[in-house]
């Protein structure tokens, strides 16, 4: 499986690939799991799912930003966005990657765009999460997420368990709200673990720290194990439901995330929508080759 990782990892960072998808369209099934190119579509899918009592948090899906321009046209995107949910009455707030606004251009260009749009987000008390990304942006995020918390309250960011430092970050940042995640990059063993038991048990460590000692804590993910491990956590410790949430992806376990929310816990699913959605894509079937399988059922059920 590792090498299938890898594969599709390499895959996610081709740049040509990438403008040949958008090129060519929405194709390769990647619309079971991408919740439509436009805003109109996500507000629907947002309205669907605030139907069944999940919340979304929203991702203008954009990779390979290295032009100014570029990340300006992202910023607009994503005000438009805040302006529909406000708009339309949809419950759910924005998810950012700093590499989308200006972060590998140059910092304080990419502060700009962000203060921009936590801005906007503030005046409709909607909270701003910083995706994290590669390792080379992990530092540079946080420290975004700082400063602009030095103006708005409504920020937090994600901690990624594979990273050795993982746990010295949450303890730094835990009066954020924060999203603890396993991690989606390929990174090297000289930041991270490659084995996915030391991840994992890294991962319910650092859970159990911000539920216990954090703000509101976002539990990213569909393993189920960590969930069922998670349920009883917060039973065993009095911690209310109103302190966390469990999120997903869009399109992934989808039963699991109904149910969940029916037994009445927070439940917050990730909606990316775009044109821009192969990088994305990519590394979904990345971190497991078995979701090929949404991929053949959307070509062969037309
Ligand atoms: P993992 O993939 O390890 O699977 C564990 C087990 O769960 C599997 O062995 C299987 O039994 C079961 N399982 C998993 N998926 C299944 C499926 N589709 N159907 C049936 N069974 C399944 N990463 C990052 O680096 N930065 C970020 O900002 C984010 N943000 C983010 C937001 C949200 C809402 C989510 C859910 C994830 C992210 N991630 C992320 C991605 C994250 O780091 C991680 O790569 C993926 O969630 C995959 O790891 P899991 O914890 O989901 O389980």
């Amino acid at each position: 499986m590792p090498i299938l990782r890898d594969f599709f990892i390499k895959l996610s960072e081709n740049q040509l690939l990438n403008s040949a998808a958008q090129r060519y369209g929405f194709k390769l099934g990647a619309q079971s799991v991408v919740a439509g190119t436009n805003i109109p579509e996500v507000i629907e899918s947002m309205k669907e799912l605030n139907r069944q009592g999940i919340s979304c948090t929203v991702d203008n899906l954009g990779e390979f930003v290295y032009e100014r321009s570029e990340a300006i046209k992202a910023k607009e995107q994503i005000l438009e966005v805040i302006e529909a949910i406000h708009e339309n009455g949809v419950e759910g707030h924005i998810s950012v990657k700093p590499s989308q606004l200006g972060l590998d251009i140059d910092y304080d260009f990419c502060y700009e765009n962000l203060m921009e749009i936590v801005g906007k987000a503030h005046e409709y008390n909607m909270h701003v999460n910083f995706d994290q990304e590669t390792y080379a942006r992990l530092q540079p995020t946080f420290d975004l997420m700082e400063k602009i918390s030095e103006t708005y309250d409504n920020v937090g960011s994600v901690i990624q368990s594979y990273f050795f430092n993982a746990k010295e970050n949450v303890e730094k940042y835990k009066n954020f709200r924060l999203r603890i995640v396993k991690g989606a990059y390929k990174e090297p063993a000289d930041v991270a673990y490659q084995d996915k038991q030391d991840i994992d048990l890294n991962f319910i460590e650092i859970i159990e720290y911000h539920l216990l000692h954090g703000k509101f804590t976002s539990i990213a993910t569909h393993d189920h194990n960590v969930i069922n491990h998670v349920k009883q956590f917060v039973k065993d410790n009095n911690i209310s439901k109103d302190k966390f949430e469990f999120q997903m992806l869009y399109g992934f376990r989808k039963d699991m995330q109904l149910d969940l929310a029916k037994e009445g816990y927070n439940f917050c699913t990730y909606v990316p929508f775009g044109s821009d959605w192969y990088g994305y894509f990519m590394r979904r079937l990345a971190e497991r080759p078995q979701n090929i399988n949404l991929v053949t059922k959307q070509v062969f059920n037309k």
